[in-house]
């Protein structure tokens, strides 16, 4: 069985309305039904998916494909990655010989680190790792977290790590690059290492703890490579995943210690934003886990501010924001440390709604004599409370607002009723879809995409055209007929979704055939349809070969010649 056989079998075994539900909440409108697109910013449900075809396609995004490129897209993986998913899905077994186009060019990078990985994992087994495991039993960091968590030790040694990668071949600035060796020295000198991984489970970078001496860095960590940008990974992600997904919730905490904890009481849908403040592409991995998210930051000052921010940014993206309150000078590690698995759990249980988070945040140390902090304060609480979509809950806030502050619950109430419109209207602009970004398509064009479309769903369409002697002259337009030709032959029929596979290592075809899955509504197409389609392709076919025709008459000094090919250019004239 050859690979796309392969594909095509797991695909008609996994029904692709059920598998996306797995992962983005999908409503049934008319045949089709409709999420919010997880390849972009969005809170409007313009992905929809087909039963029928078994793809699914953005019109915001234009994002389309089928269950493979879903799953690789969603879990940022490679095909290989997905298929094993899927196959395991239907308890398929997949043979490791499949050619998917695996390699990059960072294999390499890759290699070395899980080289590193290894060795530093080794160490902490061996008698020098005897004091790294004292540190961190002392700190009831066992033998199940160390290995759950891949935590190793880097030799007190100048150069362990680099001979031993040299003697394996890697050369020294390969090393000094990758952010593992500096002149032939070692970056990480004894120190407990913490590998990083990126979303897919590979280490890309190590965070080394000082544990038996003084020292003023607490964390080296590795510097950015061309595997490793910090932005765009969270500790423990590729674990926390799978585990969020299922419980319907992810937490967000600070470090690696507090992850370590979490884990060691059984409580594993937990990343942490290892000391930064989040980026976009962060918060776009953490919108693919779940719409809950609990924010779990330490219970001290910067601990807050970045609960406020952080809270903040994932609101926007929609999600459903949940506060766990540690006491003031808590981190999830000396809390679960201190009060224990259950305590911890009635505070997940007990966790507050962002916008009482954000209420209460903002009375913090305002000065209640100063007018404009107070104006400044009344205005914020009120833009707040104008977000929360009930009614009860926005007349408390009002009220105490009003008690607080000794201003008249009429004057609040008329600013929050002006803030109610405002919000109004923003709604209002949202519902209008930005649909199909940027595709202003020409007649022919848009007769051209049409007619793949045509060809793609209906062998008989693809063999008028050819019964026609149609052609086109564009390089992309004329590698995807050959492709629908070439797998017409193999084949014999054609299943869109199963087209997505086959096209997987033609990139630029791929991208046309993309664009035309989203931008066509099957709905449109028939054969008068096909005919216009047709009739339009033609004409152009013709223009061009008059425009060549005469272009050769301009170049041709030979009279009979010049006059054959004027009758044949009044010939193909007539026909037009
Ligand atoms: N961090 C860092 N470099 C530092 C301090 C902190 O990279 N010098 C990052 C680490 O990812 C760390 C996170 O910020 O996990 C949170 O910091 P902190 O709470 O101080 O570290 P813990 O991992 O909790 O370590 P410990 O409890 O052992 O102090
Ligand atoms: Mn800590």
């Amino acid at each position: 069985m050859n690979n796309q056989n392969i594909f095509n079998e797991i695909r008609k075994k996994i029904d692709i309305v059920d598998l996306i539900s797995e992962y983005v909440p999908l409503t049934q409108k008319g045949r089709n039904y409709f999420g919010v697109c997880p390849f972009h910013n969005d809170t409007n449900p313009s992905m929809s998916v087909s039963r029928e075809k078994q793809i699914y396609k953005c019109f915001s995004c234009g994002a389309s494909g089928n269950i493979f490129t879903f799953v690789r897209d969603y879990e940022h993986i490679d095909m290989k990655e997905a298929l094993n998913i899927l196959a395991k899905k239907i308890g398929m077994e997949i043979k490791n010989n499949i050619e998917t186009k695996n390699t990059t060019k960072y294999d390499k990078i890759y290699e070395i680190y899980d080289l590193a990985y290894k060795f530093y994992q080794n160490n902490i087994n061996t008698k020098e790792g005897i004091k790294a495991k004292e540190y961190l039993k002392a700190r009831s960091i066992g033998e199940d977290i160390i290995k759950e968590f891949g935590i190793g030790l880097s030799l007190d040694s100048m150069d362990s790590l680099t001979k031993v990668l040299i003697k394996k071949g890697y050369d020294a600035l390969t090393l000094d690059r990758i952010g593992l060796s500096s002149n032939n020295h070692d970056l990480f000198i004894n120190r407990i290492m913490v590998p990083i991984q990126d979303a897919t489970g590979r280490t890309v970078a190590f965070s080394g703890r000082v544990y038996n001496k003084k020292s003023d860095h607490k964390y080296v960590n590795t510097k950015e490579t061309e595997i490793f940008k910090k932005g765009t990974i969270l500790y423990n992600y590729h674990r926390a995943k799978e585990v969020a997904r299922k419980e319907k919730y992810l937490i967000i905490m600070e470090g690696y210690m507090d992850v370590f904890r979490a884990s060691s009481v059984n409580i594993k849908n937990v990343v942490a934003l290892m000391g930064t403040a989040l980026t976009v592409e962060q918060s776009d991995l953490i919108k693919r886990t779940s719409n809950n998210i609990y924010l779990c930051l330490d219970g001290d000052e910067p601990g807050q501010k970045a609960m406020m921010s952080v809270g903040e940014q994932l609101e926007k993206l929609g999600l459903q924001i949940k506060v766990i309150c540690l006491t003031d000078d808590e981190d999830p590690d000396s809390y679960i440390l201190k009060y224990g698995e259950d305590k911890f759990r009635d505070l997940i249980d007990r966790a507050i709604s962002f916008s009482d988070f954000k209420l209460s945040y903002l009375k913090k140390g305002i000065n209640f004599n100063s007018d404009l902090e107070l104006s400044k304060y009344v205005d914020t609480v009120i833009k707040e409370a104008s977000n929360i979509n009930d009614e009860i809950r926005r007349e408390i806030i009002i009220k105490k607002l009003a008690n607080e502050t000794n201003l008249s619950y009429n004057t609040l109430e008329k600013r929050l009723i002006e803030y109610l419109g405002k919000n109004q209207s923003k709604h209002n602009d949202i519902v209008i879809v930005n649909n199909k970004k940027g595709t202003k398509l020409s007649q022919y064009d848009k007769a051209v995409y049409g007619m793949f479309y045509a060809m793609v769903i209906d062998r008989k369409y693809f063999n008028a055209f050819k019964r026609e002697a149609l052609y086109f002259t564009t390089a992309p337009y004329r590698y995807l007929l050959t492709e629908i030709e070439y797998y017409y032959k193999k084949y014999s029929t054609i299943e869109i979704a199963d087209f997505y596979t086959y096209l997987l290592d033609k990139e630029d075809v791929l991208a046309l055939y993309n664009k035309i899955i989203s931008y066509v509504d099957s709905n449109t197409i028939n054969d008068e349809a096909v005919n216009d389609f047709m009739k339009v392709i033609k004409e152009n076919n013709v223009r061009q070969e008059i425009n060549r025709l005469k272009d050769l008459m301009r170049k041709t000094y030979d009279e009979l010649e010049k006059s054959k090919i004027a009758e044949e250019i009044k010939l193909l004239r007539i026909g037009e």
